[in-house]
Order: C-alpha cells, then sequence, then structure tokens
C-alpha cells in the first residue's frame, strides 16, 4: 500500500480497505478511541488520531499543525520534473499567506450571499426532480439525478463556468478525491496527474479570457483580485482557487444529500420531516455528525510535539479523524445514536479553526433545498433493495448510488 499521497489524501488504514468497513467504520473507530486514540501506522507512515479533543486540537493548532504537505518528512515530488499534484490553495496553505487567499473569495460564500442563491437553487432542484420523474417509473437514483448534479451545476454557476461542461467536471472530480491505495493506485495516480493537467488548462483559459473582459462572477473576482499589497494574485494561486472551489463542494454536498436520506430511511422519518424545513436543518447537522461527508483531514507537524501519550516528531504526517471525533462517547451523548433533533453544534462535519469550510453556508442551503423537495414531492418514498458501495476515496465518505422508489408524486405548489 502507499503511503499518504502528495494531496495529503491519505491511504486507508488496513482495517478500511474492504468496502463493507469503509461503509461502517465506526465500530473500528470506537474501538481505537479506546485502544490506541493515538497510533502509528507503519504501512502508511502516519499517525492516526481518533478522540475528539486531540482530533480538534491537531486541526485548528496552527503553530504545532501544518496543512502543508510539502513539509512532512517523508515528502517526494511526484514526477522526474519536480512536479508535484499539489494545488497552490488555501486548503494546503497556513496562515498568514491562507488568509490572504480566503479573503479573495470569502464574501462570495457568506451566509448572506448564499442566501440570495436560494430562488434559483430551489428552481434547480425542481428541475432535475421533475427530469428524474419524467425518465423514470416509480424509482430513480438519488445520485445521478439529484445529489451529483445539483452541487455541480450550482458551483458552476458561482464560478460563471458553462454548466454543460459538468459531465467532465464530474470526472475530473470523482478521478482526484479517489483513493491511491491498493492494486490500482499507479494507474489511479496516473490519471490523477492527468485530469489535473486537462482541468489546469481548462480553467487558465478562463481565467485569462475573465482578465481581458472580466463579467459579474467569481472567476473573474479571482482572475482580477489583488493582494493586500497591491500585487495581482499569481496565476497559480488563481488557477488552484477555481480548482479547489470546483473539486471541494462536488462529492462531499453529494454525499452529505446522500448520507442524509440513509439516515431518515433507516430512522424512518421521511413523513416526520416531510414539510417542516427548520426539522431538515438540524437534521442535516446530526448528519454532518453521524454520516460525516469528509471523514478524515491530514496534518504535518511542524514542531515535537506529544499528542496523548505519544511522542510525534517535526515532520511526520498525521490522519484526524473527523468521523471519529463526531462519534467520540465523551464529546456526545449517546453518541451512535442518531437523534434527529439533536443540534449538535460542536461537530467536526465541516472541519475547525483557521480552515473550517469556506462552503459550509453553502452546503447547508443545498442540503436543506434538496433534502425539502425530495421528502415533498414524493408519495411512498423509500430506499430500493440494493448493495451499496461506498465512495471511491479514502476520506469522502458516502454511497457510489442510493436507488430510491416512490408510489406517487406531488404536484408543485
Ligand atoms: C457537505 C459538504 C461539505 C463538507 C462536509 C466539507 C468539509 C470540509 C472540511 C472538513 C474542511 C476542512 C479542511 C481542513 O481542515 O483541512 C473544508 C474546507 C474547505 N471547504 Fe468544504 N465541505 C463541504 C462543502 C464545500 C463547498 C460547497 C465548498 C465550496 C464551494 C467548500 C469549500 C471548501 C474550501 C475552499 C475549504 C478550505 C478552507 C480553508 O482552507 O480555509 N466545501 N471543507
Amino acid at each position: 500500500m502507499s503511503s499518504a499521497n502528495p494531496q495529503g489524501i491519505q491511504a486507508f488504514p488496513d482495517a478500511l480497505t474492504d468496502p463493507d468497513a469503509w461503509l461502517e467504520p465506526f465500530d473500528w473507530y470506537r474501538e481505537m478511541r479506546t485502544d490506541a486514540p493515538v497510533r502509528y501506522d507503519p504501512s502508511r507512515n502516519a499517525w492516526d488520531v481518533f478522540r475528539y479533543e486531540d482530533v480538534k486540537r491537531v486541526i485548528s493548532d496552527n503553530e504545532t499543525f501544518s496543512v502543508n504537505p510539502r513539509i512532512a518528512a517523508d515528502f517526494e515530488p511526484a514526477d522526474e520534473a519536480g512536479q508535484d499534484m499539489i494545488l497552490d490553495t488555501m486548503l494546503f496553505q497556513d496562515p498568514p499567506r491562507h488568509d490572504e487567499l480566503r479573503d479573495v473569495v470569502d464574501e462570495a460564500f457568506r451566509a448572506r450571499a448564499v442566501a440570495e442563491r436560494e430562488p434559483r437553487l430551489r428552481e434547480l432542484v425542481d428541475t432535475l426532480l421533475d427530469e428524474a420523474i419524467a425518465a423514470n417509473d416509480g424509482e430513480f437514483d438519488l445520485v445521478d439525478e439529484l445529489a451529483y448534479p445539483f452541487p455541480v451545476i450550482v458551483i458552476a454557476d458561482i464560478l460563471g463556468v458553462p454548466a454543460d461542461d459538468r459531465a467532465q467536471f464530474r470526472e475530473w472530480s470523482d478521478s482526484l478525491v479517489a483513493a491511491t491505495s491498493g492494486e490500482s493506485g499507479d494507474a489511479i495516480a496516473e490519471q490523477q496527474q492527468e485530469s489535473l493537467q486537462e482541468m489546469g488548462m481548462y480553467f487558465l483559459s478562463l481565467i485569462q479570457d475573465r482578465r481581458e473582459d472580466p463579467q459579474d462572477d467569481l472567476i473573474s473576482r479571482i482572475a482580477t483580485a489583488e493582494l493586500s499589497d497591491g500585487t495581482p494574485l499569481p496565476q497559480q494561486e488563481a488557477l488552484g482557487m477555481c480548482m479547489l472551489l470546483l473539486i471541494a463542494g462536488n462529492i462531499t454536498t453529494t454525499n452529505l444529500i446522500t448520507n442524509a436520506v440513509r439516515c431518515f430511511e433507516n430512522n424512518d422519518l421521511f413523513d416526520e420531516l416531510a414539510g417542516d424545513e427548520d426539522a431538515i436543518g438540524t437534521a442535516i447537522e446530526e448528519v454532518l455528525r453521524y454520516r460525516a461527508p469528509v471523514q478524515a483531514m491530514t496534518r504535518i507537524a511542524r514542531t515535537d510535539v506529544t499528542l496523548g501519550e505519544e511522542s510525534i516528531d517535526e515532520g511526520d504526517r498525521l490522519v484526524a479523524w473527523l468521523g471519529s471525533a463526531n462519534r467520540d462517547e465523551q464529546k456526545f451523548d449517546e453518541s451512535d445514536q442518531f437523534i434527529v433533533d439533536r443540534e449538535p453544534t460542536e461537530h467536526l462535519g465541516f472541519g475547525h479553526g483557521t480552515h473550517y469550510c469556506l462552503g459550509a453556508p453553502l452546503a447547508r442551503l443545498e442540503a436543506r433545498v434538496a433534502l425539502s423537495a425530495l421528502l415533498s414531492r414524493f408519495d411512498g418514498l423509500a430506499v430500493a433493495e440494493t448493495d451499496l458501495s461506498p465512495t471511491r476515496s479514502s476520506f469522502v465518505y458516502g454511497v457510489e448510488s442510493l436507488p430510491l422508489q416512490y408510489s406517487g408524486t406531488n404536484d408543485l405548489t
């Protein structure tokens, strides 16, 4: 098995390589919280961190832990030309550069700016559901028809790229979050290089267009941005920003919607939640805790540090298991129960601190709009009998497809 790849995406620990184990990693997390809350895994050359307080510290103590994969002691550029696959983005930069980069796009993702998009989001979901109803007879795949296309179209809209290119976006972003462990690891890594290059060329030409002819969209804002010292945002960082926004918000939001439907079905909540958007909003927070779409984030130790009872060296890699922190019994009562009205305000589903998810308000709105439309439009909604396969990634958590069936539809009011 390969160790963490240069993007900071770690390969699976042995306990989770089996797809069924990765579908339900929560018993393993519990064992680890008890028996090995901070443990070194030689096969991945990384430390795994499982308890809530430790995970929170690792992802938010910027002085001790860095997001920059290039400072890892075992870091190697991916090819002989010295190229690596790390995007020049805020996700892989520590302050102060991080803050400069985040400032360029921060305003577009604040709750108020996002709320203005709500009518357009509702329209989009209605259209997608109309298409799903028209194309099928009492059954459709939630991922293909709604949970995947919806966030892609939304971010394409915000950025200002043609929505027609979304099939291409799917290929690129799926390829970039894919796990590089196992037998086909090298082939996947090669595919990732190709996707990054293609996507880079695509955005580069858009950025150049918008520099010459700015529009009222986010690519234009990024293409013409100036940093605090008055210099233009370097092209590589403009490019990294566009790519990050496209990748970060897609499969994650897809999985939030899909994981929510699984939680609601398992707890028989479709009827109870239908028509109650506030309750759906609260339930989404519990989904972010209970089946977090991002289960793990990586960091590099900037200094020698003691965590739990373990001594970690400068340059060591750490994997902070958000999905385990969210189930920590020391933090959440009845942590392995899905409690729909729990309001778990301190879950780590969107991270914590400096790198707290930029897209959280957008993702929450997208999920609320999608789920409320879904529960209101269909009668007799149920997950069809199926074998679930996990998302092909070692940090993004969800299922590849989720067939739904229904007995009737309700007209839009
Ligand atoms: C349910 C959906 C989402 C989940 C679960 C999620 C999760 C996360 C997490 C856990 C982080 C922290 C990374 C770290 O600490 O290293 C993060 C960061 C980030 N997310 Fe999201 N995300 C979601 C949706 C989105 C969307 C819709 C966007 C934008 C379109 C987005 C953009 C970003 C960006 C730019 C960062 C980096 C922030 C920084 O470094 O300051 N995310 N996300």
